[in-house]
């Protein structure tokens, strides 16, 4: 098979290209790489897919709609896995511009391209922020999603709506993934877990807003793999091709939620290094708890996450001794 995967130098994004080219299938990857993130962790991530001779890169960017289009037409993936974006609630407010160009026109891009080409589907990065100031848990895919807390997750939001017009009026298969906090190694400075351990190997105290009381449904790495490469292999037969057009929308979490606090402590215990706190007041842009209701893709694809935290801290804590010895 041949997958085009954008944002494939990134945390999700290599990682499934590495499992996609360990099976043996085709990946075309887009990545710009830009100096907003640690270019360092980039370039390494981007290695770990060039390693394979079935990996090519692009290196164009998602906004610029002229090129991406001649280089899907010209590649015919079958499936686009559309993961490239501004990523992150707190950069959203230091950079608001950017996120509207990468996350609402560089997502239109991509569906006119995979409109134009054809592709056979498009599967693309959603978040569980969209859930916004929703109290009542479990979120389920069939809650009205009205308040986001702020822009990064409005663009995820305008995604889903723009995925899901394409659907209806071009019948371009769409499913979008939202995303729970995912973690692991190779991920993101700007997320908790990195971000926490570098400053505690540093010795720099750690911000716990809300005095650490968010709850989150962190999901390891590879569970969200997991949970992809089903949607990837099997979305055809389970795609409901009615009134709503081949659309579809999944949370993908571990459906165990947990205090950052605790989070924190497994952290400190696989790291080997004690945490300076501070505690925060919770800030207006972050929610209270994530927590998923997984029902839907595991009564339509069999996902069942397999990791609990503390072997998904102690597997991160094993790469972030190696990778920043
Ligand atoms: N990591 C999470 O916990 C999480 C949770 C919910 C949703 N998501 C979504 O999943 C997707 C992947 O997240 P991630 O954590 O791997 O993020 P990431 O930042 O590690 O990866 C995104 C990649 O996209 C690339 N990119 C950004 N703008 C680009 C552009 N204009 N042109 C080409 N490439 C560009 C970046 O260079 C980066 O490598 C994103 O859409 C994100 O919003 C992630």
């Amino acid at each position: 098979m041949k997958y085009l995967i954008t944002g494939s130098a990134g945390f999700i994004g290599s990682s499934l290209a590495v499992a996609l080219l360990e099976r043996n299938d085709e990946v075309l990857g887009i990545d710009n790489i830009l100096p907003y993130q640690d270019i360092r962790l980039s370039h390494a991530r981007l290695a770990r897919c060039l390693a394979f001779e079935r990996y090519q890169h692009s290196d164009i960017d998602i906004r610029n709609g002229q090129k991406l289009g001649a280089l899907i037409q010209n590649w015919q993936p079958q499936v686009v896995i559309h993961l490239a974006a501004r990523a992150g609630v707190r950069a959203a407010e230091q950079d608001p511009q950017s996120y509207i160009d990468t996350n609402i026109q560089g997502f239109f891009n991509i569906m006119e391209a995979c409109r134009k080409t054809p592709v056979e589907a498009l599967v693309y990065a959603s978040s569980s922020s969209v859930y916004g100031g929703i109290e009542r848990l479990p979120y389920h895919e069939s809650m009205p999603i009205e308040h986001p807390l702020n822009l990064y997750a409005a663009t995820k939001k305008a995604n889903e709506l723009l995925a899901y017009s394409y659907s209806h009026l071009h019948h371009l298969p769409t499913i979008g993934m939202r995303f729970f906090t995912v973690y692991g190694p190779w991920c993101r400075p700007d997320m908790a877990l990195l971000h926490f351990a570098l400053s505690i190997k540093n010795g720099k105290p750690i911000d716990l807003y809300n005095y650490g009381r968010h709850r989150r449904d962190f999901t390891y790495i590879n569970d969200i793999i997991q949970g992809l490469l089903l949607i990837i292999d099997h979305w055809e037969s389970k795609l409901e091709i009615g009134a709503n057009g081949p659309y579809a929308i999944y949370n993908i979490g571990s459906g165990q939620p947990i205090p950052l606090a605790v989070y924190v402590s497994w952290l400190e215990q696989y790291l080997g290094y004690t945490a300076i706190k501070e505690q925060r007041p919770r800030r207006s842009c972050d929610m209270l708890a994530t927590y998923a209701d997984i029902t839907a893709i595991h009564r339509d694809f069999g996902y069942q996450p397999q990791f609990s935290i503390e072997e998904g801290i102690r597997r991160f804590s094993v790469w972030f001794h190696d990778f920043y010895a």
